[in-house]
């Protein structure tokens, strides 16, 4: 970072208030109903600048955490429990369920672990929500679901579920590379008012508080994330709008090729770590 550029970070962040965390419980183990332990450090890949990889629910305190632990105390589990209706539900002018075709949701199995990944057919990156909203117009001859209407994120909870506990894999090289570039180019590029990219504080500055929050790493790995400030689940791309919002810049839309490729990218800092969908967040 050149010395202009470090004066400016450092001028924002003197505007955020950052400062030391109260120390976080280092040795917290995610044990979820008492028997699924979730990988909430792993290593980093080779590329990787992190020393450690880190989940989110490390960052938050011992109340929100304890929220995850039980399936029962999951405020997330409630879309769950819809979506598992919703699955079995005809729709459209084909008169057909997901229950239809993939028969149990439990055929999802794995599903979540890989995305986003390049649809084969067109070559296009794509996640989860593009899958579904494919499905639904081209195979049911229904309507999409918006990006981050209930219907959808209960769904891509559901469909997360299934594969939680397996580590995130998601593909970066052969025909992913370019789009992963991308999402990396959009991970260090400062925005807004702020002057800060993503990496400034998620990579530079997780551990310490800014605000009143304890900044984590800015992982995918639990999404949907349960929000206890907006009290529901909320999309990974929402998420990403009210990051770059935080900078005071112009934000890229839901399902953007921005977003979906910088979501690729930040899917990729979480290699390693399970899939904790849905998580619970403050
Ligand atoms: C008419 C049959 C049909 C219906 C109905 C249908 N799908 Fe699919 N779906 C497919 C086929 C075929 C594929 C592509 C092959 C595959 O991956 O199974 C697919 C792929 C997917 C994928 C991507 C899986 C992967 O590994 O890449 C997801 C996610 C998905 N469907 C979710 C849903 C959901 C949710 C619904 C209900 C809202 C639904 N589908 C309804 C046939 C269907
Ligand atoms: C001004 C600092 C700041 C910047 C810049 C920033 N974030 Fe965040 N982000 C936060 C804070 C604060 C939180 C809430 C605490 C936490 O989980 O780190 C957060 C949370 C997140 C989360 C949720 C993590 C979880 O476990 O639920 C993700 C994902 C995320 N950010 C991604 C991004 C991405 C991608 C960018 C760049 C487009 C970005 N952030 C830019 C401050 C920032």
């Amino acid at each position: 970072m050149g010395m202009l550029a470090k004066a400016a970070a450092i001028g924002a962040f003197a505007a955020l208030s950052l400062g030391q965390a109260a120390s976080a419980d280092e040795d917290a183990r995610l044990i979820i109903n008492g028997e699924e332990e979730m990988i909430v450090r792993a290593a980093p890949p080779a590329w990787s600048p992190l020393p450690e990889l880190l989940s989110g629910w490390l960052f938050r305190t011992v109340e929100t955490q304890r929220l995850q632990m039980d399936d029962f105390e999951n405020p997330g589990f409630t879309s769950v429990d819809s979506a598992w209706e919703t699955w079995s539900l005809p729709e459209g002018s084909a008169g057909k369920s997901c229950a239809d075709c993939h028969g149990d949701a439990a055929s999802m199995k794995g599903v979540r672990a890989v995305m986003p990944k390049v649809n084969a057919e067109n070559g296009e990156l794509w996640t989860l929500e593009m899958y579904i909203n494919n499905c639904r117009t081209e195979r049911m001859g229904a309507e999409s679901w918006g990006w981050n209407s209930g219907s959808m994120v209960d769904m891509t909870a559901l469909i997360s579920l299934q594969s939680r506990g397996m580590p995130v894999n998601v593909a970066i090289d052969g025909a992913a590379a370019p789009f992963w570039e991308a999402g990396k180019e959009l991970y260090y590029t400062r925005t807004g008012q702020l002057e800060l990219s993503c990496a400034n504080c998620h990579e530079d500055n997780y551990g310490n508080m800014i605000r009143a929050d304890h900044l984590s790493q800015g992982q995918i790995n639990g999404f949907p994330v349960y929000r206890l400030k907006n009290a529901k689940l909320n999309s990974i791309h929402a998420r990403f709008k009210g990051c770059v919002r935080d900078t005071r810049a112009e934000t890229y839309k839901e399902g953007s090729p921005e977003f979906t490729a910088l979501e690729l990218y930040v899917a990729s800092r979480g290699n390693g770590l399970s899939v904790e969908a849905p998580s619970v967040r403050n």
